[in-house]
């Protein structure tokens, strides 16, 4: 079993409550001090200490005793704070294996309260995940807790990214519910556009995701930011599903414009190299903000 899967049925509530009480105060201290620790939880003191060691034998925190006797949480204990939040909301049962392990996220399948399989997105930090960081803003050496921060926005942003699509229709995994770094949604069915070598009709699935592209920006305002083969779905009844949303932008963000071009870019330049279809970029950029009577969006 991966090790993730095996932190929800083994994790207290004890556990979970110092866990807790590091998590409040991260942004204070860089390994927050055992005195602060019991300061601010009900747990005797001889117990906190027994349950720290526990938690770092299992890796779920980190020690020092360099200066102090300090603790901070680590990833996995941040994952096991999300994963005790959404398993006593009934939002999933248990977690399985992993789905894929993308450059940013690692996404779980996951069964929910009635035994039907979900997608757990855990968004990660750390020296991986530079290249979305650095293109939404610049990169100094941040701290954990800005880490931690970040990733904990970018799981909300996708959220309300998916949240948003659905309302206007779009094709898109169903949100479900989110807590610090972690994104519960529908699994999705099919396969990775950029696997699809042999497609029947493949112009009718560069419209579709087209059409999705304009959807988004018509209807919803918003833009991916990380649209390519890597995050589109296509299932056997050439469905499609657009996906990995946390760079997503509103239409008022000034590299809006910019964005949506390089999405249409990467897009049309995969079906052309694949499976030589034309679009023009211009062409179908000014298709894409065109509105219904015919102006560009933003004239
Ligand atoms: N809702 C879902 N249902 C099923 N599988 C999913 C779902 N969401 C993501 N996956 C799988 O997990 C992989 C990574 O997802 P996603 O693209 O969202 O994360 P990422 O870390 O940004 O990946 P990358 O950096 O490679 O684009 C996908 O390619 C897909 O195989
Ligand atoms: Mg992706």
């Amino acid at each position: 079993m991966h090790r993730l899967a095996k932190i929800l049925p083994e994790i207290q509530p004890e556990e979970i409550q110092v866990l807790q009480t590091l998590e409040e105060v991260t942004h204070r201290f860089e390994y927050v001090p055992i005195e602060e620790v019991n300061k601010r939880t009900t747990i005797d003191a001889e117990d906190v200490l027994f349950l720290l060691s526990q938690l770092n034998k299992r890796g779920l925190v980190q020690r020092t005793k360099k200066r102090y006797l300090g603790y901070r949480i680590s990833q996995t204990g941040y994952d096991a704070l999300a994963l005790y939040d959404l398993a006593q909301k009934d939002v999933i049962l248990s977690l399985g294996q992993p789905y894929g392990v993308g450059k940013e996220a690692t996404v779980y399948r996951a069964l929910d309260a009635n035994n039907e399989e979900v997608a757990v997105k855990f968004l990660r930090w750390g020296r991986t995940s530079f290249r979305r960081v650095r293109r939404l803003r610049t990169l100094k050496d941040e701290p954990l807790y800005s880490w931690m921060d970040f990733s904990k926005r970018a799981a909300k942003r996708e959220f309300t990214a998916l949240r948003i699509l659905q309302k206007v229709g779009g094709k898109v995994p169903t949100p479900l519910a989110v807590s610090r770094h972690v994104v519960v949604m529908s699994k999705m069915s099919g396969t990775l556009l950029l696997h699809l070598v042999d497609l029947k009709k493949p112009q009718k699935i560069l419209e579709k995701i087209v059409q999705q592209i304009q959807l988004a920006f018509q209807k919803a305002e918003l833009i991916h930011g990380d649209l390519s083969e890597y995050n589109v779905f296509v299932d056997e009844n050439e469905q499609i599903t657009l996906f990995d949303w946390p760079q997503w932008q509103p239409l008022t963000h000034p590299n809006a414009l910019w964005m949506l071009k390089r999405d249409i870019t990467n897009v049309t330049t995969f079906f052309r190299r694949r499976f030589r279809i034309l679009y023009d970029v211009d062409e179908t950029l000014t298709r894409v903000t065109a509105s219904p009577n015919g102006k560009m969006k933003n004239d």
